[in-house]
């Protein structure tokens, strides 16, 4: 049963409410035993019966929870830079979307790889998203777009969950567009994606999550609605991509559907704030893909404010967000979310874990979670966050096992 002592601050980030309560503890220690927390606390108050345990040494360090990344497109074929240095020029995501790159283009690219070469891409990122200090990772299917090649990426992240190293939580995004071959028939595309992609994925046990895409170029409301509701029949709970590039009640329609989150939200509407607050609904602001496509970011504080939990997560994708870097997000939602870095670290925690289902398991370090986390060469979350490096991550842990980097006496 070892032990993490010479931890200069811990932040445990236990508590359920509050978002900037990161519930720091100076000079402490933590044990864990097959992987899961037994106890957090001050070193000096270490229990006599954890005193002779094996001790790993932190160097006086930050300790972290794990990060939890709660939004990535994690499995595509094919990047689009020609299409970054396009947006540069002055052309807009929807015009070349409109035009059959965007999405419609990694659905090419991604088609064309069969299973394998999609987990040895997904693998190599998710290498470097560890090494970062994130050790749980949400990650869509939705560069498919038919019923094979979305169970192909499924089947990727299922995969990837058993092999590691980090755990996956997978959700399908059937609904990521209208695929070019169903443009004249999208009622037909939403059956297919209601009676054989959905059923099918629930029957192989493949996501957690069922996500649309609401937004004039992709899913209306009332499909979105037929979907939702479908895949939670099947025990697929709802996440959604709304108010990203226009405000259409995206918020109001994820509190309706009982929506674990509701994500982008850079047009939400007061209405859209006060209903995903009374029903509980996580906000997950993506900062990454509002500094790429050049928008005004989600209005975090008013999210804060008005009673919703905030989490922070990557977005990665290969158009909006074309970085895993999730450090390098949790500094732009300082910034230009103006949120506190305390407040980032906890929606990067376990806010993200809750919009994932896994609050209490990831994003704290308690007794009973599992013994996830980083350990950050910064003397707390603020210089951590204000002091931009590649990475700042020495050591990251997952279920009680050195996945990136070392300490003394591991
Ligand atoms: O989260 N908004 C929709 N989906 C992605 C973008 C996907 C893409 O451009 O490939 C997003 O921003
Ligand atoms: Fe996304």
């Amino acid at each position: 049963m070892p032990r993490l002592t010479n931890i200069g601050c811990l932040a445990t980030c236990a508590n359920p409410v509050g978002q900037d309560d990161i519930g720091l503890i100076r000079d402490a220690a933590l044990v864990w035993r097959d992987g899961v927390v037994r106890w957090t606390g001050p070193a000096a108050a270490l229990p006599p019966e954890y005193r002779h345990e094996a001790e790993w040494d932190a160097a006086g360090r930050f300790v972290i929870p794990g990060l939890v990344d709660a939004h990535t497109h994690l499995a595509f074929g094919g990047w689009r830079a020609g299409e970054f240095a396009d947006r540069i020029q002055g052309r807009d995501y929807l015009e070349i979307a409109a035009a059959g790159g965007g999405i419609k283009s990694t659905v090419r690219a991604t088609r064309a790889l069969d299973e394998d070469a999609l987990l040895d891409r997904s693998r190599a990122f998710l290498s470097g998203m560890v090494s970062l200090g994130i050790t749980t990772v949400e990650a869509k299917s939705g560069y498919g777009l038919d019923l094979e090649t979305e169970l192909r990426l499924l089947r990727v992240y299922r995969r990837l969950d058993e092999m590691g190293p980090a755990r996956i939580v997978a959700t399908c995004l059937a609904a990521h567009v209208v695929p070019p071959e169903w443009a004249g028939d999208r009622a037909g595309y939403v059956r297919l994606t209601t009676e054989e992609i959905l059923p099918a994925v629930a029957e192989e046990g493949l996501a957690d999550f069922c996500d649309v895409f609401v937004e004039d170029s992709a899913f209306s409301a009332a499909e979105a609605r037929r979907i939702c509701e479908r895949g939670s029949e099947l025990g697929l709970r709802p996440k959604l991509h709304v108010d990203q590039l226009t405000g259409g009640g995206g918020a109001e329609l994820a509190a309706s559907l009982g929506a674990a989150s509701a994500d982008h939200l850079e047009y939400v509407s007061e209405a859209g704030i006060d209903a995903l607050a009374a029903a509980g609904v996580v906000g997950v602001t993506l900062p990454l893909a509002s500094l790429y496509l050049n928008q005004a970011p989600p209005p975090a504080r008013a999210l804060i404010d008005g009673g919703v939990a905030v989490a922070v997560a990557s977005d990665f994708n290969p158009g909006t967000a074309p970085s895993y870097h999730l450090p390098f997000a949790m500094t732009l939602a300082c910034t230009r979310q103006r949120m506190a870095p305390a407040e980032v670290l906890k929606g990067a925690t376990r806010y993200a874990a809750r919009a994932l289902g896994r609050e209490g398991e990831a994003g704290s370090l308690e007794p009973g979670a599992a013994a996830d986390f980083a350990v950050i060469d910064a003397p707390d979350v603020e210089h951590w966050l204000y002091h931009l490096r590649p990475n700042a991550c020495v050591a990251t842990v997952i279920a009680g096992e050195i996945r990136h980097g070392g300490l003394r006496g591991a």
